[in-house]
């Protein structure tokens, strides 16, 4: 019997695809950029599995020409880039990598709370453009971080690693979470309502999944009730956030600057208003771009894949109930 074919979306770091490739006919996209829609429902059409990113959308088009695929498995543990229920519904398992990324997140999150708060790339671009002149009291003042009110709304794995770097820096930790009524005391945290978080917090942190029920979760109305002084983090998704309603805000000063590694679209243009803005530090989505962490990423995405193709239970399965249905 032949291996299966695979096709896995772009290049991987470490030695994921050699273990792939000892099992399967594996086809990686060669392209730093990722294939058009076109282009991924002709590469997947004789495939059995599918390794893709963020950048990939996985919808019923691509799986109504994939008569053969068993498997998909996506590459970092937010998952809205792939239509599951559409998965779900052809008994396709669909898998993802949390827990490897969680820490190197939360440290990225963390860094732009600081360098926000600090105005790190205002002092840099200082430096560099020679308007170092002399020390001065008031030059380049920033926001304290420490004893600070951190506000994280989302409390998952990443929201708690986000909660233990920040209890660490003696701040004050607020959460909203629905799903997590009794965890004040295990987290060091208190939770309070959204709107009590917005109106309350220094530093407001997101770390929810997008779906349907988070798409514009912070939009005109919530970001209204923030300090003129806070400061919003997203790390998430960028849909979370509704961007316009951000530009008008971060125009009028409340809040009064944003840090950004997610956007909405990605990548964000470069003639975008919010890049043109002094209070907005925005990122190329690197969160979890750490040697470490991108290695393990790969791995786990690719022992999700070769799980599925042997019809094993995946190591991290959103829709789990794929084998209940196979029974
Ligand atoms: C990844 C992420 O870089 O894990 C996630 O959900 O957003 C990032 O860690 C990205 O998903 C790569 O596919």
């Amino acid at each position: 019997m032949q291996n299966p074919r695979v096709f896995v979306t772009r290049d991987l770091p470490g030695n994921a695809l050699e273990v792939l490739k000892a099992r399967t006919r594996t086809e990686v996209w060669p392209e730093a950029t990722p294939p058009s829609p076109e282009q991924l429902i002709d590469r997947v059409r004789e495939c059995e599995g599918l390794l893709t990113l963020v950048t990939d959308r996985v919808d019923r088009s691509v799986l109504e020409n994939a008569p053969r695929l068993r498997v998909v498995s996506n590459m970092g543990v937010g998952y809205d880039n792939i239509d599951v229920a559409a998965c779900t519904e052809r008994h396709i398992p669909v898998g993802n990598t949390p827990g490897v990324l969680t820490d190197a997140t939360a440290d990225l999150a963390f860094a732009l709370l600081l360098a926000a708060a600090r105005r790190l790339p205002e002092a840099r671009d200082h430096v560099l453009q020679g308007r170092w002149k002399t020390w001065h009291p008031s030059l380049l003042l920033g926001r304290d971080v420490h004893a600070a009110t951190l506000g994280i709304i989302g409390m998952g794995q990443i929201g708690q690693a986000m909660a233990a770097r920040a209890r660490g820096f003696g701040m004050k930790i607020l959460y909203s979470d629905e799903q997590k009524p009794d965890a004040e005391a295990r987290l060091g945290a208190i939770r309070v309502d959204q709107s009590e978080l917005l109106r309350e917090a220094d530093f407001v942190s997101l770390h929810v999944p997008l779906m349907a029920q988070t798409r514009h979760l912070i939009g005109a109305s919530e970001l209204a009730l923030m300090k003129p002084t806070a400061l919003l983090i997203n790390t998430s998704r960028g849909g979370v956030v509704d961007q316009a309603a951000l530009v008008a805000a971060l125009r009028a000063g409340r809040p009064g600057a944003a840090a950004l590694d997610v956007t909405d679209p990605e990548p964000i243009s470069p003639s975008d208003p919010l890049l043109k803005l002094p209070n907005a530090l925005v990122l190329p989505h690197i969160g979890s771009a750490s040697v470490q962490a991108r290695t393990k990423m790969a791995n786990l995405s690719v022992e999700n894949l070769l799980a599925g193709l042997e019809g094993r239970p995946l190591v991290h399965c959103v829709n789990p109930q794929v084998f209940d249905q196979r029974r």
